[in-house]
């Protein structure tokens, strides 16, 4: 870029949105940079231009922020997985905790009475689930396993990744020189990663079943890196174990409250183990179950917070709305010895009406744990005579979570007592945050 043309659109940097791009202002019109941080003064170059609005990318950085680092990973600005490693660790959570308070107050106009603490894991190599693209590409002649480059369709050429589990991580380059091998290189375009505590499952979408030699040099594969190969011709129902068959079961435990999770690859559960332990924690402070209370789990799972509330002794029932996590949090409430205080029950809580949830029967207290949509309707049919006196929300897009704090606060009389972020993935501007509503 010329001199003159850097200096035209030099611009200051006044924050950073919900995705981790600088946002700028010239005349009215806002400009969302990425790789752009608070306070910085960059030129950029527009990749979309609106009349409102325009999308760009930082080419030039005249004054940095002090709070700008070296991102670790060499794949940072092409690889889409992450957007804000360029950011200080501690910066990122102060910029996902002012973006929930701003979508609380913006979108939701409610304010926390107290902000907690946030909570914080371990900044690199947490991520246990992922779902990584494959795609051999003649012209490269190569095969590339990773994540999907920014903006595109394009399978990003990574030798590493930082914020994967190490051990997978490391096997990215192995596991392209692995596909580029088979016959059926071209009809893999997906491996899901589930690492548990005694094995990690790599699930491969094979599009034509692997020729004998395929599956030959998977189960060597397997048996050299020691992980479990899945395949997945179809559907998630069509998922099987392929090699080893004697491989211990996918697990990951909950030791503060003595349970142990068996899940199958293709089953949800949290990507941060490490911090979904504190997660659970804080928020069973918060909800404070007690023996001889009724409570609900709502967007149970796999019993993810339902098991440790039957723990303390309260009944605890889940709601979910896949089957098959019903079924598995089922069995895994009698493998815990907590058949007797967890029922569960499959539902799709997106129709839930005030009818429907006085049919439950009445709570003392909730939790709710929607996915990135939210709980509208849910939060809804809250407003008969049995509502619960306490609500323990927690969520992955604060934009739903103010939206739902609004009904909650506005329309049937709860108080937001607090609310904080967990860093469930750092580097990443994703934000998951828990929230407490109470009601006298
Ligand atoms: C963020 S996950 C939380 C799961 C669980 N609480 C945990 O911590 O592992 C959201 C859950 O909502 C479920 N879900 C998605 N849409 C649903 C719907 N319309 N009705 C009921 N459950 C739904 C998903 O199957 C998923 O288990």
């Amino acid at each position: 870029m010329s001199e003159n043309k850097s200096q035209q659109n030099s611009v200051i940097v006044e924050s950073i949105d919900q995705e981790g791009r600088g946002v700028a202002r010239i005349e009215g019109k806002v400009i969302f940079i990425e790789g752009a941080l608070t306070g910085e003064m960059v030129s950029y170059s527009s990749y979309r231009k609106k009349p409102s609005f325009e999308l760009a990318q930082v080419t030039q950085i005249h004054k940095s922020s002090a709070m700008r680092v070296q991102p670790k990973c060499a794949h940072f600005g092409v690889c889409g997985g992450c957007s804000m490693q360029h950011l200080d660790a501690r910066a990122q959570v102060a910029v996902k905790q002012r973006i929930l308070e701003d979508s609380l107050w913006h979108i939701g106009k409610v304010k926390a009475e107290t902000m907690l603490r946030p909570i914080y894991g371990q900044a690199w190599g947490y991520r246990e689930r992922a779902r990584l693209s494959v795609r051999h590409v003649i012209k490269k002649g190569k095969t590339l396993v990773g994540f999907h480059e920014k903006r595109s369709s394009y399978v990003a050429d990574m030798q590493h990744c930082e914020i994967l589990a190490p051990k997978i991580a490391g096997l990215l380059p192995l596991l392209a020189e692995l596909i580029s091998g088979l016959s059926i290189r071209d009809r893999l375009p997906q491996i899901e990663v589930a690492v548990g505590e005694h094995v990690d499952a790599l699930v491969l979408r094979v599009m034509d079943p692997p020729s004998g030699e395929d599956e030959a040099a998977l189960r060597a594969f397997a048996d050299l890196h020691e992980i479990q190969f899945w395949l997945q011709s179809g559907g998630y129902d069509s998922i099987i174990p392929f090699h080893p068959l004697d491989a211990p079961a996918l697990t990951y435990s909950l030791p503060e409250f003595g349970i142990t999770m068996p899940f199958a690859p293709s089953e949800f559960t949290q990507v941060n183990s490490a911090l979904n332990r504190v997660m659970i924690s804080r928020a069973m402070r918060l909800l404070d179950p007690q023996p001889g209370e009724r409570i609900a789990d709502f967007f149970c799972g796999l019993g993810n917070f339902t098991l440790p509330i039957a723990r303390s002794g309260a009944q605890v029932l889940g709601i979910e709305g896949s089957a098959a996590l019903v079924e598995r949090a089922r069995q895994n409430a009698a493998t815990n010895g907590l058949a007797g205080n967890a029922k569960f029950a499959a539902m799709n809580l997106f129709e839930m009406t005030e009818a429907g949830f006085t049919q439950l029967g009445s709570f003392d207290k909730l939790l709710i744990d929607p996915p990135r949509d939210g709980a509208l309707e849910l939060v809804k049919s809250l407003g008969g005579e049995n509502a619960p006196r306490r609500i323990v929300y927690v969520s992955c897009n604060p934009a739903t979570l103010a939206r739902d704090a609004q009904v909650l606060v506005q329309i049937h009389g709860y108080t937001l007592k607090a609310a904080g972020v967990m860093n469930m993935f750092p580097h990443t501007s994703h934000v998951e945050s828990i929230a407490l509503f109470e009601r006298m």
